[in-house]
């Protein structure tokens, strides 16, 4: 069921037809999410949009919760992906995580973010996390994170504002967190937070 009020901002709905026209010609994984990078890339450079991002409230993580939060701005009914934003404040992080079986493409609205990816080796039962990529993202880099892939994200010295688009909407699938000491527990996502484009 659509969690949404439209229509939105005419940019996001045009990233939202061209999704579902992806989607329902049948464009298979990982293509599909190739052009959903290509699409996210012309909605985080809308200006209209832009300019809607300078009220999204920071959805860094909240301690009564116990959780980051993200806003979500629209899930498909027919296909499931959704559009979320995460707005962290300067120097706010993200832990290191996956995203389960979920596809993500992260796209930098505002600021900057240090994007990081690791490779883990298992070793006595602990995992072994080493750093496989490292790129410091602006505006207008979109980043597809594929399944299963351990990854984090540093703001800089500035608030960054990211539109994150998922192949399905947090809290529906497995994933886990990675923790210093080489174990791993499985988390439930960000709280989803509904929030109106428009
Ligand atoms: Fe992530």
């Amino acid at each position: 069921m659509a969690r949404s009020t439209r229509p939105m901002l005419p940019a996001v709905e045009i990233f939202i037809d061209s999704m579902r026209q992806v989607m329902a010609s049948g464009v298979e994984e990982p293509e599909c999410w190739v052009s959903c990078r290509t699409f996210l890339k012309k909605m985080i450079a809308d200006p209209e949009v832009i300019s809607h991002a300078q009220n999204w409230p920071v959805t860094g993580y909240n301690p009564d919760t116990d959780k980051v939060g993200n806003l979500l701005f629209y899930e498909d009914p027919d296909y499931g992906f959704v559009i979320n934003a995460l707005i962290k404040k300067p120097g706010g992080y993200a832990m290191i995580h996956d995203h389960g079986s979920a596809w993500t493409i992260y796209g930098i609205l505002e600021g900057e973010e240090r994007i990081v990816h690791y490779d883990a080796s298992e070793e006595n039962g602990n995992y072994v996390l080493a750093e496989s990529h490292s790129e410091l993202c602006g505006p207008g880099d979109v980043d597809i994170v594929r399944p299963w892939l351990i990854h984090s994200e540093f703001a800089q010295d500035k608030k960054s504002i990211a539109v994150i688009v998922r192949s399905q909407r947090s809290g529906t699938f497995q994933q886990f967190r990675y923790f210093e000491d080489g174990t791993k527990s499985e988390i439930s996502g960000p709280e989803q937070i509904p929030y109106t484009l428009r």
